[in-house]
């Protein structure tokens, strides 16, 4: 069950030659994929033979194995975790009862919505990044590039799988939407801000998979516990792929710090304009992104208070991120949370009933986990005995989503006047200049074991192999 038949035009490990209507209808949609892919995907990769792992099986131990694969021979197919017998519903209202194996007729639309928006963001993320490949700061760099790109088609085909399972026509049609919206395109848009964002350079993509790849994955442990056992089973296997994005974000990230604090130690000091001539990325600029990539991203959890966070919820739909470990009654009718409002220019909190504010509770989930992050990038400017230290802004900075999109805040929590804001703007989020100059650092260094100035060498390799392994052989 577990491990995945390749021999198959469409390699899964659902037993997808079970059913020949579905197969079919999948194999129409292959072509599909594959010239979206051709379209927007990754640019100039493919000849390229990449050192990429590939689901094997989805055994926690072993579900990858790593070799040379050409790009357009990647074999994406439709993976998911084993399912437990006699799984029963563990929160809402259905608590108790036995999971679903198909979709209850009065939450069809509501699930469809889910998989729809969360299946849209995988190719989004694609289209962001295409450009990348031909500004890669190394080859190790640009094999974790392709990784992530291959695996973010993959989840694609997972969100595609169900909807032509369990959605029938609409599923269909939905699954054929989600090759047609573009990233950024002004007349058909993806679904979500964030994924319409550019990912113009390499900090900008660090700062993605550390903090967007996260909200990634804090969505996906939601919908891990969900009622619709397909789903769950789906998203715990998309987790497993997700993990890696997430380590390329923090110790890309990381990596840029070394170079920076070494650059500052060498030249003795923080002028941002000697760091620039030296050809690192100060760290008031890498604030200033962070700060950015932070706030679009937590708007990705939605309205502070959500009456459709509520239904998803007690209907079983969504759970929240480690539903199991909680101990409380899993219902959680009658009880409160409290969010942030402005008032009279002032922040203040609000106490509104706990299942309306569930996406501010994922929201804070993931603000917990991020923040963790930030203290180990900080331990190495800490390390390099420099006094500097990156934040995180507060949750009200630059919100578009929610309560907090009417009113503008400081880093700090502050609530600032139009004329603060602006005079303010240029200290507090990337500006064009310092876009250009980071783009200015971006040139293509792909011989094996050589790095661009701006960025470190990791400390390791993939899979243990060597740093100077010939990742990605060009051809
Ligand atoms: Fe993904
Ligand atoms: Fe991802």
């Amino acid at each position: 069950m577990s491990s995945i038949d390749y021999s198959q035009k469409i390699p899964n490990n659902v037993n997808l030659s079970d059913d020949r209507t579905l197969q079919r209808a999948l194999e129409q949609w292959q072509p599909n994929f594959i010239d979206w892919w051709g379209d927007v995907g990754p640019e100039g990769s493919v000849d390229s033979e990449v050192y990429l792992r590939t689901a094997v099986s989805v055994d926690p131990q072993g579900w990858a194995q790593f070799g040379h694969t050409k790009m357009k021979d990647y074999r994406w197919g439709i993976f998911m975790n084993p399912g437990e017998a006699d799984r029963t519903i563990h929160f809402g209202d259905h608590k108790g009862e036995k999971a679903w194996q198909d979709v209850p007729g009065e939450h069809r639309a509501n699930l469809r919505r889910i998989i729809v928006t969360q299946g849209d963001t995988e190719p989004a993320s694609v289209e962001q990044q295409r450009h990348l490949g031909l500004t890669a700061p190394s080859m190790y760099d640009l094999r974790n590039l392709y990784q992530i790109n291959v695996e973010e088609g993959r989840h694609l085909w997972a969100m595609v799988y169900l909807l032509h399972k369990h959605f029938g026509r609409d599923g269909r049609e939905e699954a054929e939407a989600l090759l047609e919206r573009r990233s950024g395109d002004a007349n058909n848009p993806r679904i979500l801000g964030a994924f319409n964002e550019a990912t113009p350079d390499w900090l900008a993509f660090f700062m993605f998979t550390y903090f967007t790849d996260r909200d990634g994955k804090f969505q996906l442990c939601a919908l891990a516990e969900s009622a619709f056992d397909p789903l769950a089973r789906t998203t715990k296997f998309m987790l497993t792929e997700e993990a890696h994005h997430m380590f390329v974000g923090e110790s890309g990230i990381s990596r840029v710090i070394s170079r920076t604090v070494a650059a500052m130690n060498e030249l003795q000091t923080d002028d941002v304009a000697k760091l620039r001539a030296a050809g690192v990325i100060d760290l008031p600029t890498l604030q200033r992104y962070l700060n950015f990539h932070y706030s679009v991203t937590i708007d990705l959890f939605g309205a502070d208070e959500s009456s459709n966070a509520a239904t998803f919820y007690s209907t079983g739909i969504k759970g929240r991120f480690e539903e199991g470990k909680r101990d409380d009654d899993h219902v959680l009718k009658g009880q409160s949370y409290k969010i942030l409002e402005a008032r009279d220019g002032q922040l203040i909190e609000k106490e509104v009933p706990l299942l309306n504010a569930l996406n501010e509770v994922l929201r804070d989930d993931f603000i917990k986990d991020s923040v963790a992050g930030v203290g180990r990038w900080n331990r190495v400017i800490e390390k390099a005995g420099l006094p500097q230290r990156l934040t995180v802004p507060h949750k009200a900075f630059h919100r578009n989503i929610g309560a907090l999109s009417g009113v503008k805040v400081s880093p700090d929590g502050r609530v600032v006047s139009a004329v603060e804001w602006q005079a303010n703007e240029s200290k507090w989020l990337p500006t064009a200049e310092d876009r250009a100059y980071v783009a200015s650092l971006m040139g293509r260094v792909v011989e094996p074991g050589k790095f661009a100035n701006w960025i470190a060498p990791p400390v390791m390799g993939i899979n243990r192999q060597p740093v100077d392994f010939e990742y990605v052989r060009f051809n």
